[in-house]
């Protein structure tokens, strides 16, 4: 059985002790393929470097919303060149919209819509980050799409927490859904609607470590081992079994992000 965890940070210092260790057990567990966000494209290099060492990480770049105040036009520039000198650049992000407790939300969406423009001319798919603004992310992409009816947005809604409606707003859009551990929460009765909703062939799984760790591991640090938790949750509340389940996870990670 193969795995593919979409959405990973181990350049975080929670892993400089052991990421030796921590890949082990991604290994053990089936985890074939990584696919590394990016906060900002400072980070880059030091994405590189754990990518030299693992060659089952492939990565994104771009700049996180609720760093959208560093937003330049120099840095729209750095990401387009950053994205175009490796080609283990697979994605554009991560971007998006988080209105939790962020006053910045202008630049925010000029940060993103920027964003899904380098993604459509480089051909590549958007990683989105959305919290506590669906309907204004889902604005963005319509608009987004208005403008560029020959090459829409295309991406990932990642760590998804939205509710069954709004789910459908972004599979009508065309995006990839991926469910991280906040599906196997006890109080998440709304996002296993959700995950009930999204077609096969638009399901991803992630476990955006180090945060969110699934049940049974709640409230230790996360890792990309524990993304067989969010599979096999998704399984039961699916009425799959868990090889179908990580068969269609695994060919669409690879379709969207086109690891072949
Ligand atoms: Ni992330």
């Amino acid at each position: 059985m193969q795995l593919v965890d979409t959405h990973v940070h181990v350049n975080f210092k929670d892993f400089l002790p052991d990421l030796e260790d921590v890949r082990s057990r991604w290994q053990k567990v089936g985890v074939t393929r990584l696919v590394h966000s990016c906060v900002t494209p400072g980070e880059f290099q030091e994405i590189q470097s754990i990518a030299d060492k693992f060659p089952e990480l492939s990565f994104a770049v771009g700049l996180h919303p609720l760093d959208a105040r560093m937003w330049h036009s120099d840095m729209e520039a750095q990401i387009r060149e950053l994205a175009q000198s490796d080609r283990r650049v697979v994605a554009i992000g991560e971007t998006g919209l988080d209105f939790y407790k962020a006053e910045n939300q202008t630049e925010q969406m000029e940060s993103f819509r920027r964003q899904l423009a380098i993604a459509r001319d480089l051909d590549l798919p958007a990683i989105i980050h959305c919290r506590d603004a669906a309907s204004a992310t889902c604005e963005v992409l319509q608009e987004f799409n208005a403008l560029n009816p020959e090459r829409p947005a295309r991406g990932v809604m990642h760590c998804w927490a939205g509710t069954p409606e709004e789910t459908q707003w972004f599979l009508d859009l065309g995006m990839y859904i991926s469910f991280s551990g906040v599906v196997t929460f006890k109080n998440a009765a709304n996002l296993q609607e959700s995950a009930r909703i999204v077609s096969s062939d638009r399901l991803l799984i992630e476990t955006d470590c180090p945060f969110l760790a699934p049940v049974p591991k709640r409230g230790k640090r996360n890792e990309p081992s524990y993304v067989l938790h969010v599979a096999e949750k998704l399984a039961e509340l699916r009425g799959e079994t868990l090889e179908t389940l990580a068969e269609q996870t695994t060919a669409n990670a690879y379709r969207l992000f086109n690891l072949g």
